[in-house]
């Protein structure tokens, strides 16, 4: 059966019945951790237009892509381990892109070790988030999109906050913090989760009977690359600061593309350099929709 008829979100609280829009499957419902696509459908209405790169460090089973196919949108998506035909691999800290080449970065990082994925050293799904080794990992992922972004274009960052034994970590709130120190904020939506999992076991009991609340949102923080980046030599690189250079703040001191701060620590020396499009795959295989899945 086909999906409800998708349209905008008009508030900050986003809500739809289904993990996927219309008649198909967007990604896969069968990988655990899949994006709802109508959330990146609504980002992408929202944030981009027609022909641009859209860019998914983290796009798992590709759900990024399938909704940039459905949209017109250029789709370009890697992976550690990647689970589509169209995902190349690669860290999402140590991107093979050019500095200020993509008009849209679109990322949903794992939240810490609440899943298992593909048990490798570099996996952030590895690192504890009650340890700041896993903020310091997502700190890279954020300034590789600050580098990756043209000014003035956006990227959004959908997590959840996590609650295990007896402990809560407000990933969502560290994470509106530490972009709030890079970039320039734009909106914070709270998106409503419809975990069907939740339902089959003993999991409203137990929150019942020991006092928790099972989590019913994820955070969807969007931010933008100023402007003003490009005019004072930091649209690539490392941010150092995102204040005008009026403000008299750190940003306001003149440095070249390459000076001034600290640069960017390579990860195995891999050149760097790709433009996003060389990435593009035209024609994808469409899958078919199963129900489930992570929404
Ligand atoms: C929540 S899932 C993303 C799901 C994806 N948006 C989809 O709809 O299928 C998180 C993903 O992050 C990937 N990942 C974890 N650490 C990574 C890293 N350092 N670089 C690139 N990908 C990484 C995992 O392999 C996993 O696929």
């Amino acid at each position: 059966m086909p999906s409800p008829k998708l349209s905008l979100q008009t508030t900050t609280l986003w809500e739809y019945p289904s993990q996927h829009y219309g008649k198909g499957e967007q990604g896969s419902a069968d990988y655990r951790g899949a994006t709802p696509s109508w959330v990146i459908w609504n980002l992408l209405q929202r944030y981009t237009q027609e022909g641009e790169v859209v860019v998914d460090p983290m796009c798992g089973s590709g759900t990024t892509l399938d909704v940039c196919a459905d949209t017109g949108r250029e789709g370009v998506g890697f992976d550690l381990q990647p689970h589509h035909p169209g995902v190349v691999e690669s860290d999402a800290r140590d991107l093979p892109l050019e500095d200020s080449s993509v008009d849209f970065f679109f990322c949903d990082p794992p939240y810490g070790k609440n899943l298992k994925y593909s048990g490798r050293k570099e996996c952030i799904g590895e690192l504890d988030a009650r340890d700041q080794a896993y903020f310091d990992a997502m700190k890279e992922v954020f300034e590789e999109a600050w580098r990756v972004l043209k000014p003035g274009k956006c990227a959004a960052f959908y997590v959840c906050d996590v609650w295990t034994r007896q402990l809560m970590v407000p990933i969502g709130t560290h994470f509106v913090f530490m972009l709030n120190q890079i970039f320039e904020m734009v909106d914070h939506i709270a998106v409503v989760r419809g975990n069907k999992d939740l339902d089959k076991g003993n999991y409203h009991k137990a929150a019942e009977e020991t006092n928790f609340f099972l989590r019913g949102f994820n955070h969807l923080i969007v931010v933008r690359k100023p402007e003003w980046a490009e005019d004072e030599g930091e649209a690539g690189g490392r941010p150092k600061s995102k204040r005008k250079p009026q403000d008299g703040g750190e940003g306001s001191r003149k440095r070249g593309r390459s000076g001034g701060g600290p640069q960017k620590r390579r990860r195995g020396g891999k050149p760097k350099g790709g433009r996003a499009s060389d990435f593009v795959e035209h024609e994808r295989p469409r899958r078919k929709r199963r129900p489930g899945g992570r929404s």
